[in-house]
Parts: structure tokens; sequence; C-alpha cells
């Protein structure tokens, strides 16, 4: 067992410390009305500044048996707004996010104040069609249904939107018109839409792409540097925020350098410049061939990546 998992055993044990930490600062009005019952945001009630103060201290608390923690978060530029990606879950005639400690439970959001007002709009409306459409949703107990996931993600420098909807095969072929109706009708809204086959019982919103209509990719920007996102690539969840991080990398990176669990090569081409060479390491054929197609974007040419598990990788001495 790893020494955060002793530490934290449980979400259960990991949000009894922070309730611990909330007591000690004065509580503020939550922006979003699901908060609360939505397991989206849990320190929505305390001033960004005394956000900042709880997660530090959790993180010393986490790494409190290794080293001291030195050092402050960086604030995002914007606390509201700035994620990447959200995955809304379509169950039980609802779509929207967990409700708070209980998985089995789905919060039907109205608002959700972590994507942009206009990412949210194009969920909203997608949302609105699903249901006049008929679209069936997915009973992720019995597995049984169809529409499990609506994915949004959104380049925050270009404003580029993807939307992907994740689904089992289709039951019938009048489903199916209907998604693609939908799909047709979502990529008058946003640049990228995917239609992505996930028929396994396990919980996740990744899948094969069935149908793209509009771009296959969205663009983001880091700093000077661009990067082609597809739907089953990670990128960073606060794109405002990363290239300052990036650039704090870049302070102590020289020479030959390593960049593990590289997955589309964000970093190894951000500093690629500081150093004589970057090697990057990811599991996933697939990010590794966008790590590929991203240096080749950026006209980098000293970095190489590898499809390997970063442990054999390292065997190799
Ligand atoms: C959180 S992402 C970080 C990606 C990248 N460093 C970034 O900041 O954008 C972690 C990456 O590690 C990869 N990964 C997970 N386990 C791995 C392993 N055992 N060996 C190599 N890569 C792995 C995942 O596929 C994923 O792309």
């Amino acid at each position: 067992m790893s020494r955060e998992r002793e530490k934290f055993p449980s979400t259960e044990s990991i949000r009894r410390f922070f309730d611990r930490l909330k007591a000690d600062f004065p509580k503020v009005e939550p922006v979003c009305k699901h908060f609360g019952r939505c397991g989206g945001c849990y320190l929505q009630d305390l001033s960004y500044e005394d956000q900042l103060r709880v997660k530090l201290e959790f993180l010393k608390e986490l790494f409190s048996d290794r080293f001291e923690l030195e050092g402050v978060i960086i604030p995002s530029p914007q606390p509201l707004y700035y994620r990447h990606r959200m995955d809304y879950v379509c169950a039980f005639s609802k779509m929207g996010l967990r409700m708070r400690g209980n998985y089995a439970e789905v919060v039907d959001l109205e608002e959700c104040h972590l994507i942009s007002p206009r990412a949210f709009e194009v969920f909203r409306f997608v949302k609105g069609r699903a249901r006049e459409l008929g679209i069936q949703d997915y009973d992720f107990i019995e597995h049984k249904g169809f529409l499990r996931y609506i994915v949004v993600r959104e380049a925050k420098f270009t404003n580029e939107l993807m939307i992907a909807f994740t689904a089992t095969s289709p039951p019938d072929l009048l489903q199916r018109d209907k998604l693609l109706e939908l799909m047709a009708e979502t990529a008058q809204r946003a640049e990228s839409v995917y239609w992505l086959k996930h028929e396994g019982l396990r919980d996740h919103s990744y899948g094969e792409p069935v149908k793209i209509l509009g771009k296959p990719y969205i663009v983001e920007k880091v700093g000077s540097y661009q990067f082609m996102i597809k739907p089953d690539v990670f990128f960073q969840s606060n794109p405002l925020l990363i290239w300052k991080a990036y650039d704090d990398i870049k302070e102590h990176v020289y020479g030959r350098a390593l960049d593990l669990y590289c997955g589309i090569g964000t970093i190894s081409i951000y500093v690629s410049d500081a150093c004589e060479s970057v090697t990057g390491v990811e599991l996933v054929q697939s990010s590794v061939e966008a790590a590929k197609a991203n240096a080749e974007l950026n006209g980098v040419k000293n970095v190489k990546f590898y499809a390997q598990d970063v442990g054999e990788y390292l065997k190799r001495g």
C-alpha cells in the first residue's frame, strides 16, 4: 500500500480531513446553486484565498512523512470557468455529475461554473435536445441503455470546443439516427464532435471513435506552443495556468532530459528549447503518436517519444 493510501485510505477520509481544515475558515456564499449536493466542487463555500490555504495544508499533510513542503500554490488567473474538460454522466434521466458522497446518484446540472459559459450553454443545448429526441441514457448500475457520457473539452486560448458522446452500441436504428441528428446539431455549435463507443462494464468516458463531425482534434496553446487534443488523450485540467508550472520546470532542466509519463508531449515540447534533447516515455500508443504529431506541428526536432511502461523503460538502465 502506498504511503498516500495509508494516510488517506478513502475519499471519505480525505473529505473528513478537508472538513476539519475548512472549519477554521469563514464561509462565503457559493457561486453554484448545486453546491453541497454536487460532487464536482468541495471548497466553493470558502474564499479563493482560503481554498488555496486548505489545499496547501492538505499537500503538506500528504507529504509530511517524506519532507517539509515549502512554497505556495500558484493561484489560477480565474478561480471559475477554468477547466479544460468535464465528463457529464447521463443516467437515471439526469445529466450532470455524481452526487457528493454517493456515486450511484446523479445531480441534474442546470449550471456549472467550471467550464466557460459558452461551453456550458452548448452542454445545456445538448442535454435539452437529447431529452426532446428521446435518446436513452445509460443505467450504470444495471448496465442497460445507450448514452453514457457527454464530454466537454475546451481549448481556452483558441476557444475551440469538443463535444464527445460516449455510448454503447445503439439499441436500435432509431436511437442511432437520433444520436446522429444530435451530433449534426451539436456540430453547428462546437468545432469537433465525436461519437465514442464504449460497451464494457468499466465506468469511463473513453471509447472507439464511431463518427466524427468537424475537426478530429481541437488545438490548445501553451505559451508559444500548440497542442492537438483528441478525445483519448490527457490534457492538464487548467490550461490557463500550466505554462507557469512548465516555466518552473524549464528553469531546472538542461542537457538530456527525460519526461516520464509524457502524455501528448506537452512538457517535453515546452522545455525542449532549454535542453539538448528530451526523451518522453508514455504507455499509451495513441498519446505517443499525438506527442510526435505535436512535435512536428511545433517544428521541434530534439524530442523523441517512446511507447513503453515507465517501470520497464527505467529497468533498461
Ligand atoms: C496525468 S498524465 C500527464 C501527462 C503529461 N505529463 C502532461 O503533463 O500533460 C499521466 C500520463 O501517464 C501515462 N501513464 C500511466 N501509467 C504509465 C506507465 N506505467 N508508464 C508510462 N506511462 C504511463 C498515462 O497514459 C498519461 O498519459
